[in-house]
């Protein structure tokens, strides 16, 4: 299979995964990405079972309701029931990096609110290790140069994303050179520093069962604790 066939295939398996969960009033989170758009492609199908969205991008947000799906504010939504979205890498706690698409702020926002998150990816998001992909970290943007100073101090290569402005008005530092190895203490340790919106790594909020999809099939994975 070519790498969008694999990602239809996930989308597919992730559909199927959350339709028995789904009643007429429940809300969907919606992430971003190339994955999460063959997702958002399937969602007209099962149209009658669920009463709305929220989109974690305006990108998501302006497919949603292309297709005639409702996309809410999250203020407005008490409950997600679950949050569908990709990942650049996942490791077996199902840790992730995310952001490759900007949108890594909402997304965390989106997550955290969700019952259960289930992040869609095919086999070359799965490594041991995080950190091959550059961690992705929204800053504001008078902020840039203080806060690649301090990840240059943390053992990181940050490299300002030229021409990418966030849905938030930021700017991205994707951060080469980072072996992960305590990824809940390194996604606070980014957080901390001044002028940091967020940081790609989801690991105090980690996905909760991953669809990982590959030549054999869709295999369902959950969190391997260490
Ligand atoms: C966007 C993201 C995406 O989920 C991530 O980049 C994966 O995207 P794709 O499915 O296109 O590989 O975090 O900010």
């Amino acid at each position: 299979m070519n790498q969008d066939e694999l990602k239809k295939a996930v989308a597919q398996a992730a559909l199927d995964y959350i339709t028995p969960k789904l009643e007429r009033d429940s809300v969907i989170g919606v992430g971003t990405g190339s994955t999460t758009n063959f997702f958002i492609d399937l969602l007209p199908s099962i149209r009658d079972q669920f009463s709305g969205t929220v989109a974690s991008s305006e990108e998501t947000a302006r497919r949603l309701e292309k297709l005639g799906i409702p996309v809410l504010e999250l203020n407005d939504v008490n409950e997600l029931v679950v949050y569908i979205d990709g990942a650049d890498e996942s490791n077996p706690q199902l840790e992730l990096i995310k952001g490759g698409g900007a949108a890594l702020t909402r997304e965390k926002v989106v997550a955290a609110v969700a019952r259960e998150f289930v992040c869609i990816a095919d086999e070359r998001k799965w490594v041991d290790i995080l950190g091959k992909f550059p961690l992705p970290v929204e800053v504001i943007p008078m902020a840039r140069s203080y806060v690649a100073r301090q990840l240059v101090q943390l053992g990181g290569q940050p490299v300002y994303r030229e021409g990418v402005t966030t849905d938030n008005g930021n700017v991205i530092l994707d951060v080469y050179n980072l072996s992960i190895m305590e990824a809940r203490k390194l996604e606070t340790e980014i957080n901390q520093i001044a002028g940091v919106v967020t940081n790609g790594l989801f690991a105090q909020r980690p996905a909760d069962v991953l669809l990982l999809s590959s030549n054999e099939g869709v295999r369902q994975i959950r969190p391997r604790y260490s």
